[in-house]
């Protein structure tokens, strides 16, 4: 489990972390969101231990990473992929990984066992003998995702892992990612691709100006955001009174006539949008579709970080 409490960070007089506090539990997929220099990176940065905090915690599996002393312990349980990465020139892929295995202290044919895995894991097996600096940007990244995965760590921190790569490319890294959730790896993924990430992630983090705007399920931020339930109907011919008999009923916030149909938010259950659509088709309303949507992805996280919502 990943807790940040109360973090802090100014870069000179520029507050770049306000108080900002996050829980990811164990297993979790979670979405990192947040426009640029909003504190993505610095708030990875802290928790790996390559950026020092001016306050605040970080605790992973109960133990306190910013600690002096218990920084190097935790470097084993801790994978992190930066959003820039550099990899050596002159090495194989299958050399590359070695290397970093030796600086895990795993030599010989564990070496040989883990990086012909990790390889395969993540779909470099017939680039084993290539020149790391003459892969894509694609199989780059998926070599530095098999680099933070040698010490098998717990926790994966990954910083824009799907940038630059292709739609085939990001399938292929969600389904990985997906793989490495069900082994039981908490990973914590930054994007700017938030469809993407609203699929793949079970809960996610929006972060603006340094402060976390929301931590929670995607279904909560969603349904914050609209404040009720999205419904579009349509219709197979002349809607007829089906703008007022809508707007008759009490659960009905907002209902507004559009090129398709007819779309409402509504706070109502299952069984109230059920009497809907029976008053609407005993009042001869010819329904073709009734079916609950949900806002613009992009619109609600814009919503959420420019604070027009509060915080969950
Ligand atoms: N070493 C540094 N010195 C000065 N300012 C910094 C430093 N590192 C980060 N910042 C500032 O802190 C803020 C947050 O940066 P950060 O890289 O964490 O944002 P981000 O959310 O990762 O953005 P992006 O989506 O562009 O990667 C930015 O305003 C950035 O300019
Ligand atoms: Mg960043």
């Amino acid at each position: 489990m990943l807790e940040i409490q109360n973090l802090n960070k100014s870069f000179g007089p520029f507050k770049a972390l306000n108080n900002l506090s996050l829980t990811v539990n164990d297993g979790e997929l979670f979405g990192f969101v947040g426009a640029n220099g909003a504190g993505k990176t610095t708030t990875m940065k802290i928790c790996v231990g390559l950026e020092r905090a001016d306050s605040g915690s970080v605790i992973i599996d109960g133990t306190s990473v910013l600690s002096s002393n218990k920084t190097m312990s935790m470097r084993g349980k801790v994978g992190y992929v930066p959003d820039f990465f550099g990899v050596y020139a002159d090495l194989t892929t299958s050399e590359y990984l070695h290397f970093f295995a030796g600086a895990y202290n795993i030599w010989g044919k564990a070496a040989d066992t883990l990086t012909d895995n990790l390889l395969e894991l993540v779909n470099l097996s017939d680039k084993a003998s290539m020149q790391v600096d003459s892969l894509s940007r694609g199989m780059k990244q998926k070599l530095c995702l098999a680099r933070a995965l040698v010490q098998n760590p717990n926790i994966l921190f990954l910083d824009e892992p799907a940038s630059g790569l292709d739609p085939k490319a990001r399938h292929e890294l969600k389904e990985i990612l997906k793989n490495l959730s069900a082994m039981g790896k908490t990973i914590i993924i930054s994007s700017h691709i938030l469809p993407e990430l609203i699929e793949m992630c079970s809960s996610i983090g929006i972060i603006s100006h340094g402060e976390m705007k929301f931590n929670g399920s995607v279904e909560d931020a969603l349904a914050l955001s609209s404040g009720g339930e999205c419904i579009e109907v349509t219709f197979a011919g002349d809607p007829g009174r089906a703008l007022a008999l809508i707007r008759e009923c009490p659960f009905v916030k907002n209902a507004e006539a559009t090129i398709n149909g007819i779309t409402l938010t509504a706070s109502g259950n299952d069984t109230e949008y059920a009497a809907l659509l029976k008053k609407l088709v005993v009042n001869d309303i010819p329904v073709a579709t009734f079916t609950k949507k949900h806002e613009n992805v992009e619109d609600v996280f814009l919503n959420i970080m420019e604070g027009g919502i509060a915080n969950a």
